[in-house]
């Protein structure tokens, strides 16, 4: 009966940590955690086609699986992952340990300089993204691509536009940027 009870009152504190995590996840950011599918994260690192010496940041990384697509596909390109809520921060940096490639940063993705940026990507909410224009005006070296996942900026032309077609979800549109 004991055992029973002490099982319960580790699963309601466990339900309630992840709750507390959610609630200040969803405080501090403007975008909530939702992560990519699976063949919109493989077509995005393909077309990206990274090289040895790329740098490639994902910003609001989740819990970063678009960085251990992006290992994966090329283990010497070097991954940035930016994640300001806890909660996807704690999984990102547990999934990507063995990784030494992979570097996890708790930040805010407005304070963190992107001049070494060869490749990024996000899946933000636009108006993070509207926000977040100049500062990627000023910091991207001309030439870095961007991917944004389903969602445009509003003053800037994406040079290519992929459907990504999944089973059984509805497709997820990427859209490509040059700066
Ligand atoms: C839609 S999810 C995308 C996760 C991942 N990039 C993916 O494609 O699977 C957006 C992520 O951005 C993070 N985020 C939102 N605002 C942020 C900010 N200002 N700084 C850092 N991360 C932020 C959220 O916590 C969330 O994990």
């Amino acid at each position: 009966m004991i055992v029973i009870s002490l099982f319960w009152i580790f699963i309601l504190f466990v339900l309630l940590a992840v709750y507390i995590f959610l609630i200040v996840g969803k405080c501090l950011t403007q975008a909530p955690f939702l992560p990519v599918l699976r063949n919109t994260k493989r077509k995005a690192i393909e077309y990206l086609q990274l090289q040895d010496n790329s740098v490639f940041y994902d910003l609001g990384c989740g819990d970063g699986r678009v960085l251990l697509e992006a290992s994966n596909q090329n283990p010497k390109v070097r991954c940035i992952g930016i994640e300001l809520a806890p909660l996807p921060y704690l999984l990102a940096r547990i999934r990507t340990r063995n990784y030494k490639q992979i570097h996890i940063q708790r930040k805010n993705i407005f304070t963190v300089p992107l001049h070494n940026a060869t490749h990024v990507y996000m899946y933000l909410m636009p108006k993070m993204m509207n926000a977040l224009l100049p500062r990627l005006m000023s910091d991207l070296q001309p030439g870095t691509k961007l991917i944004s996942c389903d969602f445009m900026f509003k003053d800037k032309v994406p040079i290519e536009t992929i459907e990504v077609a999944q089973k059984g979800h509805h497709s997820q549109k990427l859209y490509i940027y040059e700066f």
